[in-house]
């Protein structure tokens, strides 16, 4: 990873400031490359220094902007180990922190995921936060600021191994978004990410899907863009732009569905208005005819 990122241009200094983190924190053990690589070397850039300052970074953005997959890729570049943590509507202190549980014979310390990120000094990935409830976005509140300390109801308060890092992910950009309050938000370092590139889209599907003919990967990348350009003029909404519905749409075409029919199903028919829908199949059509194969 440190070649692809000195290839891209991500300066030697930092990289070389995230070879003495490894140093000085032992890299985890058995950490494996994330199955894929994020593309930008801005956002590279702006994530490694604020990681390597201390701080937790919170990547914004709307959907498919490869908030999760820069958030895998930092914990594996960092060499920590990660840990997912997702606010559905059950989280809460004990599960954030850990409990107590009794096995049967004796009670003992159900570790939750904040505590091991404490204490092993591994990567937190807090993701979608503004999901988060009040309960468990007050465990953070002294977790992700100078204090850096969990409390662990009934025991002592422990504080934050050195290594230890959070990054926080929120999809933004579509009606319906919920935005995090200031005290939270104010804990981190922000990065609003950006829609992919339209060389490293191609680069993208060219890796995951390196039989596509080029006049294809072309027209997939020219949808994908005029979907982005409708959203925006407020044509269409932002539901239908979504890179994810194309990469699975190309897996579709490689299992030999016609390219039309795997686009209706991975992005068109993920809208539910039938006028949107028809708009968005129309300008699917235009570029990839129903001939195709
Ligand atoms: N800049 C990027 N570089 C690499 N992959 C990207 C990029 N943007 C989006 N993707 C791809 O989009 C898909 C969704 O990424 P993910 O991280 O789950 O998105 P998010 O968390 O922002 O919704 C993945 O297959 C990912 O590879
Ligand atoms: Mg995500």
């Amino acid at each position: 990873m440190f070649d692809y990122l000195k290839e891209e241009g991500v300066p030697e200094s930092l990289l070389r400031a995230v070879e003495e983190f490894r140093r000085n924190y032992a890299v985890a053990e058995g950490l494996q490359r994330p199955r894929f690589t994020y593309y930008g070397e801005k956002i590279w850039e702006e994530a490694i220094c604020s990681l390597l300052a201390g701080q937790n970074l919170l990547l914004s953005g709307p959907k498919a902007t490869g908030k999760n997959v820069l958030a895998e890729n930092l914990s594996f570049l960092f060499g920590r180990r990660s840990w997912n943590i997702s606010f559905h509507v059950n989280v809460d202190a004990s599960y954030l922190i850990g409990c107590d549980t009794f096995d049967g014979n004796r009670v003992a310390f159900r570790p939750g995921p904040v505590y091991q990120v404490a204490r092993e000094g591994g990567f937190g990935i807090l993701d979608e936060i503004n999901m988060a409830k009040n309960e468990a976005v007050a465990v953070l509140h002294a977790t992700l600021d100078h204090r850096r300390i969990i409390e662990v109801s009934g025991y002592d308060r422990i504080a934050l191994h050195p290594s230890a890092r959070f990054i926080a992910t929120m999809n933004y950009g579509y009606a319906g978004t919920r935005e995090i309050n200031e005290a939270l938000g104010s804990r981190f370092a922000v990065l609003q990410m950006p829609v992919i590139e339209e060389k490293q889209l191609a680069r993208l599907l060219v890796k995951e899907h390196p039989d596509m003919s080029s006049q294809m990967q072309k027209q997939l990348c020219a949808v994908f863009y005029e979907l982005c350009a409708k959203a925006e003029s407020a044509e269409i909404s932002a539901r239908a732009v979504d890179l994810r519905g194309i990469l699975d749409a190309s897996a579709l075409m490689a299992l030999g569905l016609r390219p039309l029919e795997a686009m209706d199903m991975c992005i068109s028919n993920k809208v539910f208005d039938s006028t949107e829908r028809a708009i968005i199949h129309d300008s699917i059509a235009a570029r990839i005819p129903r001939s195709w194969k």
